[in-house]
């Protein structure tokens, strides 16, 4: 009996997987004829070789664009009736989830690429809408796109007056990222309308509701937290402009924001506006794929996004920053870490393992809102950690750089946020990111519901103690 099993490019009979190779026993092709060695050899080149020594079987499983199919091992089996084999892979270190043609992100080079264009390139040169149009459209827009594009946003950033009400009980020192999570989560009963995910034009129509109105809420969250008066949006000003004054205005009649602070909102927006797989996308895409509307997903994402390991962490930075007080303190401080007893927020990454480009071009920004709000004084301890955290062995050996949270906390501190606003401002940009994530995943064909396997640990067959037995 010839127990070898061959890659097979024909589609599987059962139709279960089209796109899932079947393995086949050699013996179907007739195991000692020449004709199988030669298809051995054929496909070996993009195949892994797998042999199980539980049962001495060995199999082919296709290798595309670098990865293996899971499902290509569970037919790897001791018996007929074993599950077959499965991948552990917990926090999915080491698995696509996805195919994706929004972000490319080489970790290692430092290297970060929204639908091909370097994030260097569109900081420097585009505007946050019209990146946002790209991430999600796959295109950089004509004049006459963007215009559509522009008006498009700007005629969705009012909210329902209720839920302005609604925002207004949250307690005085309420998180704003909670009042945020909660309130984008509200508009899904505004827009009942939105559950049609298979519908493009519904589609469309929740992006540019999501894009425009996050905004809003956000500033709502910031004015509610201040104890300052609600400000409508303006919507004869840019994105970023209209930000920043639903933000600060006060008593003026509009509020036009510094030209520098603009550009700085700007290129913060570009720089967070997606990052492939990270935990909020795959929020996204998991909690989407059993398809509610996008409203209740973007609240999971950003629900995801406000942990101090993810956008949580330039709050984290700035705390951390406070906590070391003097440039003097940093060598201390950095033993600590070293001792595993801290973590050096804002250093770190699962995917860069080299300087964040992010982090670059953010600390050439603070140089230039500096020069308008004043120098941030916790700047100095920041570029001493830098400096002594790039000079150790320890963060070299685990390739731990500057990520985008360790400079652009210093940023929005000196433009005048509290630290609870920081993940909100990471949120609104990276809605494009995670609506263009949710996009592309609803219309995927091989896409289904987002449902990992386990490895079972704990107790079987328990027998029922009553309680007052126990
Ligand atoms: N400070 C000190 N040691 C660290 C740090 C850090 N910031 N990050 C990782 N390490 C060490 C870690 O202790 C481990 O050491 P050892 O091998 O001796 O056990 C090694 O480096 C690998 O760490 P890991 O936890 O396995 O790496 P990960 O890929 O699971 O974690 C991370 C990535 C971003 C969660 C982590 O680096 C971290 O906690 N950084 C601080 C929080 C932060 O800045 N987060 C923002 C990420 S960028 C924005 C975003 O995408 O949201």
């Amino acid at each position: 009996m010839c127990n070898r099993y061959l890659w097979s490019p024909e589609p599987r009979p059962d139709g279960h997987d089209r796109r899932l190779a079947r393995v086949v026993p050699l013996a179907d092709v007739g195991c000692n004829a020449g004709i199988a060695q030669e298809e051995m050899l054929r496909v070996s080149a993009e195949t892994l070789t797998v042999v199980d020594n539980r049962t001495g079987e060995r199999y082919e499983v296709p290798i595309q664009d670098g990865t293996v199919k899971a499902m290509d091992f569970r037919r790897m089996r001791t018996s007929a009736d074993d599950f077959g084999l499965m991948v552990y892979d917990p926090a999915f270190t080491n698995t696509a989830s996805c195919r994706s043609e929004i972000t490319f992100i080489d970790g290692d080079a430092g290297v970060l690429e929204y639908r091909g264009y370097p994030i260097e390139e569109l900081a420097e040169k585009s505007t946050y809408l019209e990146t946002a149009f790209l991430i999600v459209h796959g295109h950089l827009p004509s004049a006459a796109e963007l215009k559509e594009w522009t008006h498009n946003i700007t005629f969705h950033t009012f909210v329902h007056e209720n839920v302005r009400r609604f925002m207004e009980g949250f307690r005085y020192d309420a998180h704003p990222m909670g009042v945020l999570v909660s309130s984008v989560a509200a508009l899904s009963t505004f827009y009942p309308d939105a559950k049609d995910v298979d519908d493009a034009a519904s589609r469309d129509l929740q992006t540019w509701r999501l894009i425009a109105k996050v905004p809003t809420l956000a500033a709502f969250a910031y004015r509610h937290s201040r104890g300052l008066p609600y400000v409508y949006p303006d919507n004869d000003l840019t994105f970023a402009g209209n930000f920043a004054s639903m933000l600060w205005r006060m008593s003026e009649s509009s509020y036009v924001a510094s030209s520098v602070i603009e550009r700085a909102l700007n290129v913060l927006f570009i720089l967070h506006a997606d990052h492939e797989q990270n935990c909020s996308a795959n929020a996204m895409r998991a909690v989407g794929s059993s398809r509610p509307d996008p409203f209740v997903a973007t609240a999971a994402a950003a629900a995801a996004l406000y942990g101090p390991l993810h956008g949580g962490a330039n709050e984290a930075v700035l705390l951390m920053l406070n906590e070391i007080g003097d440039v003097r303190n940093v060598s201390e401080f950095v033993k600590h870490v070293k001792a595993g007893e801290r973590r050096l927020m804002g250093f770190g990454h699962r995917v860069y393992k080299n300087y964040d480009p992010r982090a670059r071009i953010i600390k050439a920004t603070a140089d230039e809102v500096f020069d308008v709000t004043g120098r941030n004084p916790l700047l100095d301890i920041a570029l001493e950690l830098e400096r002594i955290a790039l000079e150790d062995d320890y963060f070299i050996e685990r390739k731990l750089y500057p990520n985008v949270d360790f400079y652009s906390g210093l940023i929005y501190q000196a433009l005048g946020f509290p630290v609870e606003m920081f993940p909100v401002l990471f949120a609104i940009p990276r809605t494009a990111g995670w609506v263009a994530q949710w996009r592309e995943m609803v219309t995927d064909p091989e896409q289904k519901i987002a449902r990992p396997r386990q490895v079972y640990t704990g107790a079987r067959g328990q027998k029922y103690v009553e309680l007052g037995r126990r």
